[in-house]
């Protein structure tokens, strides 16, 4: 099997290897219609099939959305693993499963009991739409996921990349995947040296991957690109010795591993700052939920300043700071100052406002930070005001 580069070589320029080789060039871009497939992998398809799914059947992970095919666990996992690491989803979905063991009961609960479910995976928009599909689901098609990739898009929530995989992986539907980890197997397998989110986006990439899809097995194939991916064929350093592709990898042969994909500029970090007020009045505190739009729509949290609206009517005391902390959603990092304060008054009653038990804030489909300041505020009671959670774990929105 053919070996890895030393990392020294393995920079954006090609070097002639060790006794004077002249490395293989990378291929240039397929013209616009022509074939996707360089000739060398068009002419190697069944040894490519071969080489994958042999080794899918081998060393493939053992997930447990993988046992048995049930497309209800694999819409719901596919879900969670849209924006989240497989290692985080495999807890959610445990309990996930165990809290709405079918579409029927997923459909028939409460909004707030699929968001609280959901807590902690972040971007609870899937969450929502993912409620939305299964009530569809329910009334629409007898219970039953739709079979097809087309049916599957018309969900909430289900676009191209879900759709294939539940199409692939639930239904053996000869479907094409793309997603992080596959699209990087993919664009190195074919040299693919032009930025996959310019203009041209994803497109050359699904186009190699329709291409390059075995005639059976689409849903193995599908998941060992993944799986290959996240443990092989990893962003930096991949482990090329012990990849079954490496005999045909084209990113390989020309030493351009280290450079394809190939990115593009990230976005710029903004930073803001926030304060969150923790209102208390006796074993009460105030909660406000979060409006359409706003990260994490639908869920609670403590209002930030300025809040007049909300704060002012209460007769608020002194606040007292307990501490900080901080989170990044999306490209935003945020630092929050909490502060605590008495209220005298309960005031009206508002929509999206409540007052709460603190003990029952656990009960409660919370925001991620707001989870933190409830913890910071229930700390600094008891203390000087000054402690702080400077923790700047990343936190999803
Ligand atoms: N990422 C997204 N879907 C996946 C799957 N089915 N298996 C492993 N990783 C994934």
């Amino acid at each position: 099997m053919a070996k890895e580069a030393p990392s020294s070589r393995r920079g954006r320029t090609p070097r002639p290897a060790a006794g004077g080789r002249k490395p293989r060039r990378a291929p240039s871009l397929p013209a616009p219609g022509g074939d996707p497939l360089p000739a060398p992998l068009r002419a190697g398809m069944t040894p490519i099939h071969d080489a994958l799914l042999g080794w899918f059947k081998r060393v493939g992970r053992d997930l447990p959305w993988r046992r048995g095919v049930d497309p209800y666990r694999t819409w719901i996992s596919e879900v969670m693993l849209q924006q989240t690491q497989v290692d985080r989803v495999v807890d959610f979905f445990h309990r996930f499963m165990e809290r709405f063991p079918t579409v029927e009961r997923l459909a028939a609960a409460p909004e707030s009991d699929v968001l609280r479910a959901w807590e902690g995976l972040g971007y609870y928009r899937r969450a929502r739409q993912l409620h939305a599909a299964a009530k569809r689901i329910v009334a629409d098609h007898g219970g039953h996921l739709p079979d097809t990739a087309a049916g599957l898009r018309e969900l909430p929530g289900i676009g191209r990349y879900t759709a294939g995989a539940i199409a692939s992986i639930a239904f053996g539907c000869p479907e094409p995947i793309v997603e992080a980890n596959s699209r990087r197997v993919l664009a190195r397998l074919v040299a693919h040296a032009a930025p996959l989110d310019g203009t041209a986006g994803d497109g050359p990439i699904w186009e190699i991957a329709t291409a390059l899809l075995p005639p059976r097995s689409a849903g193995q194939w599908n998941q060992a690109l993944m799986d290959l991916g996240a443990t092989v064929c990893t962003p930096r350093s991949p482990l090329c010795s012990r990849c079954p592709l490496a005999p045909h990898c084209l990113a390989l042969a020309s030493r351009s591993t280290a450079s394809i994909p190939v990115s593009t500029a990230r976005r710029e970090v903004v930073e803001r700052d926030e304060t969150a007020i923790v209102v208390r009045r006796g074993a009460k505190v105030l909660v406000v939920r979060r409006g359409a739009g706003e990260w994490w729509e639908g869920l609670w949290d403590f209002p930030r300043l300025p809040a007049k609206e909300i704060l002012v009517p209460l007769g608020c005391g002194r606040r007292r700071v307990v501490g900080r902390c901080s989170y990044t959603v999306t490209h935003h990092r945020v630092e929050v100052s909490v502060a605590v304060c008495e209220a005298s008054r309960q005031g009206a009653r508002r929509d999206g406002v409540a007052w709460i038990d603190w003990e029952a804030l656990g009960t409660l489909a919370m925001t991620a930070p707001g989870r933190r300041i409830a913890a910071l505020a229930e700390r600094g009671e008891g203390e000087s005001g000054r402690g702080g959670d400077r923790s700047s774990r990343r936190r999803r929105g």
